[in-house]
């Protein structure tokens, strides 16, 4: 008789094959700590890609969720409900933000943001404003507007035809993003530090750059925020390092801790062109997500995590210099801001493999864009275990 399958085989027959999972069956997280079936204990500086933003099984976050399952799973946008209307309000009170609209994912978000944009420009001002401008090595989501948002040609490939209307510059390059603007330009959409275009940190005065010409211009300037939100880089939003505000904002990811949630937040003016029945999602601001991201809000702010996230952030990006300094030609340099870092590989390293190479010593990081690992641990993480994950980073590096 055959063995029975394992489960990484029950999953590679029954899962659609556009994930290629690890062969590690997760079942159960502590903190910054996750274990498999196996009782093997993992270092999580992946987060679930820059999700969970408390660790796993925060008690706080675990509590808000088991009183709002008990009170109230799901209403729809047909009633209203408070830890909605309570969340709306504390986004609006930590950000640029007059508005709020709520949906599931950062794709959900990013398309709220761009159905606004447009619609505003056709419905309030009246002209026919529908370009959006987006960079090069963008990642804005998987629907078909997001990818068609997305500057990055390995996400289209299959998908054409994109959804018409998106025009694509260099990142960082203002004279470029001035020429692509024109009468049919509605909105420039940009990540305020690319995530994962290889984790790559907006150049002084860009993003300063982008609020003037677009408030020259007339058109909406739309911050992506989905990886970069709710304390990622040591602020509630990555923008705020740049001095500036956008007028719409997609947020996702950190926002409830690992419950799925997504929020396109906008000023009074730009949420004019959401007219009642142009836009709605069915889960969108549930009680569960809105009551999970509520608590997540209360624990960064009550726990002082922002400046944590700034001091252990600057112990990350050291150490990362440190790796730098002593594998030069394996790791050629580091990008990244707070607890979302990128660690540079040299041309010739194997990024899956230094990622395999890890896992098997206990440490779990993702690769981003063409030549980064990227690290993005909980925003809990301690300086010890910073140093834990450089050391593991260090065997592997002087391995290769
Ligand atoms: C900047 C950015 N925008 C949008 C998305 C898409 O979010 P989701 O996968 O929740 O749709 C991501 C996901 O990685 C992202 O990093």
């Amino acid at each position: 008789m055959s063995p029975p399958p394992t489960w990484p085989e029950r999953a590679a027959r029954r899962l659609t094959p556009n994930y290629r999972p690890a062969p590690v069956v997760l079942t159960r997280g502590d903190g910054v700590w996750l274990y498999d079936q196996e009782g093997r204990r993992y270092l999580d500086f992946a987060a679930g890609i820059a999700v969970c933003a408390l660790g796993h099984n925060h008690p706080d976050l675990t509590r808000a969720i088991c009183d709002q399952a008990r009170d109230l799973l799901h209403v729809s946008n047909l009633f209203l409900n408070e830890p909605a209307v309570l969340l709306a309000e504390r986004l609006a009170a930590l950000s640029f933000a007059d508005r709020v609209f709520f949906c599931n994912s950062g794709a959900e978000a990013n398309e709220a943001a761009l159905k606004m944009a447009r619609r505003y420009m056709r419905t309030v001002r009246g002209e026919d404003r529908y370009e959006v401008i987006c960079a090069h090595k963008s990642f804005h989501g998987r629907t078909w507007a997001a990818i068609s948002a997305t500057g990055q040609p390995k996400y289209h490939e299959g998908f054409a035809p994109l959804v018409p209307g998106f025009v694509h510059v260099p990142y960082n390059d203002l004279a470029a993003m001035e020429a692509a603007v024109s009468p049919r330009t509605c909105a420039i959409l940009v990540e305020p530090l690319q995530g994962e275009g290889g984790v790559v940190d907006a150049a002084p005065g860009y993003l300063a750059g982008l609020r003037a010409l677009c408030d020259a211009q007339g058109v909406f300037l739309i911050f992506d925020e989905v990886q970069t939100g709710v304390g990622r880089t040591g602020r509630w939003f990555a923008h705020e390092w740049a001095g500036v505000t956008p007028d719409i904002m997609s947020l996702a990811k950190g926002l409830a801790g690992g419950v799925p949630i997504g929020a396109t937040l906008c000023t009074d003016e730009a949420a004019q062109g959401f007219a009642p029945g142009a836009h709605a999602t069915t889960f969108g601001g549930n009680p569960l997500a809105c009551r999970a991201a509520l608590a997540v809000l209360e624990v960064i702010e009550r726990e002082g995590y922002l400046a944590h996230v700034e001091r252990v952030g600057a112990q990350l990006g050291d150490a990362l210099a440190a790796l730098v300094a002593a594998h030069p030609a394996q790791v050629v340099g580091h990008r990244g801001r707070g607890l979302l870092r990128g660690l540079v590989t040299a041309p010739h390293v194997d990024r899956a493999a230094v990622v395999s190479a890890a896992r098997e010593r206990g440490l779990l990081l993702t690769s981003a864009g063409d030549d980064a690992l990227r690290l993005c641990p909980p925003l809990i993480v301690g300086g010890a275990h910073v140093e834990e994950a450089a050391g593991v980073l260090s065997g592997v590096l002087g391995a290769l």
